[in-house]
């Protein structure tokens, strides 16, 4: 057998042991996958001394996950494998508002809030009221959707990054009947993900910068529509040239942040000391099955 035969037999022989496997999903995954990662070897002659690299770049990932820190996800983000599943999976529909990156920040025990509730829980930053509407791809106004939202503080970490913080930086709230929402936030700075690991190490080894561009995250659920998994991005921030550490902006998602002097009358009466901003996000959900 000459080289390239050798090299194919091996596939081959890969691809044959995954013929008997009963969940024809699982089949057509594994054998792709062996395809793909077959081929990426010989196209890169990949050396000995690479794939043990390789493994031990992995077990480093898997030494510093735990309940707090996912860097697996971390991985996926900067290789914009989250992005691009979530194209797959997000197929554009009518004017439905566009997904973006989930993150390894969420936490189901975010608190509820009422139209008009603070979700900064004495997180450090500037207020920004955000509000905006809930509608099916009709126009008709969705009510009692659940929205999530969280966030950074300036500093640019979320509560679970701080040893011992109470929940802040979240919480939850639902529409009204006509399909509006409203809540104070902090205005999103832009801030690195974490890059004391063996992503960040890789970031670097690559020239790329960790900083993500300044972000608010959130989840909208409700019945008979598609979960919308997205964030807003603020208008006029510099990170935006430069570019998202996980490749998760998209134009429609970037949103007017206009600054506002502390003697301008709140939307709710709220009395500020400090200058703060307020911005606008109307939400158009899709259908569930779209
Ligand atoms: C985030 O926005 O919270 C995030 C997304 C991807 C990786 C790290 C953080
Ligand atoms: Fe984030």
């Amino acid at each position: 057998m000459d080289q390239q035969a050798i090299e194919q037999d091996v596939t081959e022989r890969v691809l044959a042991s995954f013929e008997n496997t009963k969940d024809p999903r699982l089949k057509e995954i594994m054998r792709s996958l062996t395809t793909h990662l077959h081929a990426f070897i010989r196209d890169v002659r990949l050396t000995e001394a690479e794939w043990d690299r390789a493994i031990a770049f992995l077990t480093g990932c898997g030494h510093i996950t735990d309940d707090k820190r996912q860097e697996f996800v971390l991985l996926s983000d900067v290789l914009g494998a989250s992005m691009l599943t979530i194209a797959v999976n997000n197929e554009a529909y009518g004017d439905a508002t566009e997904a973006t990156v989930f993150g390894p920040f969420f936490v189901e025990e975010a608190p509820e809030i009422q139209y008009g509730g603070d979700i900064s829980g004495g997180m450090s930053g500037q207020p920004c009221w955000v509000e905006g509407t809930v509608t099916d791809t009709e126009g008709n106004p969705v009510a009692n959707a659940r929205v999530d939202v969280w966030e950074a503080d300036d500093d640019g970490f979320y509560d679970v990054q701080y040893e011992g913080q109470e929940i802040a930086g979240r919480a939850w709230l639902r529409t009204d009947a006509d399909g509006r929402y409203g809540f104070w936030a902090l205005t999103p700075t832009p801030y690195p993900i974490p890059h004391d690991g063996p992503v960040g190490n890789m970031l670097q080894a690559t020239g790329r910068s960790p900083v993500r561009c300044a972000h608010l995250h959130f989840m909208v659920d409700a019945p008979g529509l598609r979960r919308l998994v997205t964030h807003i991005f603020v208008e006029g921030d510099p990170q935006l040239e430069i570019g998202d550490s996980v490749f998760g902006v998209k134009d429609s998602l970037i949103k007017k942040f206009e600054q506002q002097n502390a003697s301008t009358p709140t939307p709710d009466g709220r009395v500020l000391d400090r200058d703060w901003s307020r911005t606008t996000f109307d939400i158009v959900l899709a259908p569930e099955n779209a």
